[in-house]
């Protein structure tokens, strides 16, 4: 029997999986949180973000309260759902190929589970032609089509407020199934807009393609700036005040995390012309910390000198390490042999004297990510900065 008030979220203890899973529950729904890892299930039922989430935590204090909200290792326990979402990473290999092996698995294993009357969300972001993949073995013997593409699109950290605020995009080939989806997205957000599976799946892997592509042009152009004693920062504010066609010029910075390199490259393994600006874009953003070595080592006895990190997450005013540019720069400095220290202030609080007793001791200052505590930090012009986002610029 299927309980038309229950939804499970497999994934649910991640970056998507858990902030979906609150705002279901929000809406009254009964939530069961699948994840196979038990850690930050503990932490969940204890009312705590395993990660930086705005907001979320005062919304998981109102959950542990209710027995409207589950949390379970165990796939078995979505059973008896309505929907089913599937919230899990979609990694690419060290050849920077799509590996989907355990997506593909997880996948026949909640089918062999689920009711039939059910439907799966696919939430994960998924390169095209990868649905209808799914699509073909689940409806092998012309058994199972509740099965839709309704991709995430939130900015990280951002998801409590984002989620009701973006269109979500739905995509199936049932009709039944797409009502059904539809009337669930309606009660989370304000726009639902409905497509073929295969242009969500574009749309998604383009969105963050395009994003990724325009930070590598403000990275190549920070470089370029660079080498001509140039701030690039300056620049680009030069160039887009109240002049609307310069406008869209992303600011430069590593770029790191877990979706917008990864999902270029799912894109670049589909592109059948692989001289193209994908690689190219990868080839930028991937080389920034060495190029800020390469400016290192070109400083009068940088060997004898140390340098300070500001910042080793991967985006700015967040606690998340996952593909960030600041831990290759500083496995590069460890490779040469250069001193240095890193400031992280959203996983090691350091006090005042601390901070200012590192920036003292470094001859050389890198801005890694610009988090906002950063501000407050005063550097003395005897030292070399390097500011990959302009983030000191007044
Ligand atoms: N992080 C973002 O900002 C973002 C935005 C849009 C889309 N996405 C996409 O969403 C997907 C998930 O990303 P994420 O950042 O939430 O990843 P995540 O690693 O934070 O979360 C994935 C969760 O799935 C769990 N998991 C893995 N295998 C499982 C299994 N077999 N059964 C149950 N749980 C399992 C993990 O323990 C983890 O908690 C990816 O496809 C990503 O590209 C992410």
């Amino acid at each position: 029997m299927v309980d038309n008030r229950k939804i499970s979220i497999i994934g649910g203890g991640g970056h998507i999986g858990l902030p979906l899973s609150v705002l279901l529950f929000n809406q009254g729904y009964k939530v069961n949180l699948v994840d196979i890892n038990k850690q930050n299930l503990q932490l969940i039922k204890k009312g705590k973000a395993p990660f930086y989430e705005k907001d979320i935590e005062k919304h998981l204090k109102k959950t542990i309260q209710n027995k409207r909200f589950e949390t379970s290792h165990v796939l078995e326990t979505i059973k008896d759902s309505k929907f089913i979402f599937i919230c899990i990473g979609t990694p690419i290999s060290k050849k920077l190929r799509p590996d989907l092996k355990k997506f593909f698995n997880l996948i026949i294993s909640v089918k062999k589970i689920m009711n039939n009357n059910s439907h799966l969300i696919i939430r994960s972001s998924i390169a095209p032609g990868t649905f209808r993949k799914i699509f073909k073995a689940l409806n092998k013997n012309n058994t199972f089509t509740n099965l839709s593409y309704c991709p995430e699109r939130v900015l990280q950290g951002q998801s409590m407020i984002e989620l009701s605020r973006i269109p979500q995009i739905i995509s199936s080939y049932n009709l039944k199934t797409l009502k059904h989806v539809k009337k669930l997205f309606s009660k989370l957000c304000k726009t639902v807009l409905v497509c073929k599976p295969e242009e969500a799946e574009m749309a998604k892997i383009l969105s963050n393609a395009y994003r990724y592509m325009n930070f590598s042009i403000a990275n190549q152009f920070f470089q370029i700036c660079d080498q001509n004693d140039l701030s690039f920062e300056k620049i680009r504010r030069l160039m887009s005040f109240n002049y609307s066609r310069a406008s869209g010029l992303a600011a430069s910075g590593f770029v790191g995390g877990p979706c917008l390199m990864k999902d270029t490259m799912q894109l670049n393994y589909l592109a059948k012309n692989k001289k193209n600006l994908l690689k190219l874009s990868y080839e930028v953003n991937e080389n920034l910390p060495k190029y800020i070595v390469s400016k290192i080592k070109k400083i009068k006895n940088y060997k004898s000198k140390k340098v300070c990190i500001l910042g080793k997450t991967f985006k700015a005013n967040n606690d998340d390490l996952r593909g960030s540019k600041s831990l290759d720069l500083i496995r590069i400095l460890k490779k040469n042999k250069i001193k240095h220290e890193v400031y992280e202030p959203n996983l090691e609080k350091k006090s005042k004297k601390k901070i200012n007793s590192m920036i003292d001791s470094s001859h050389i200052i890198v801005l890694a990510t610009p988090h906002k505590e950063f501000k407050k930090i005063k550097i003395s012009k005897n030292k070399v900065l390097i500011d990959t986002s302009g983030f000191f610029l007044k």
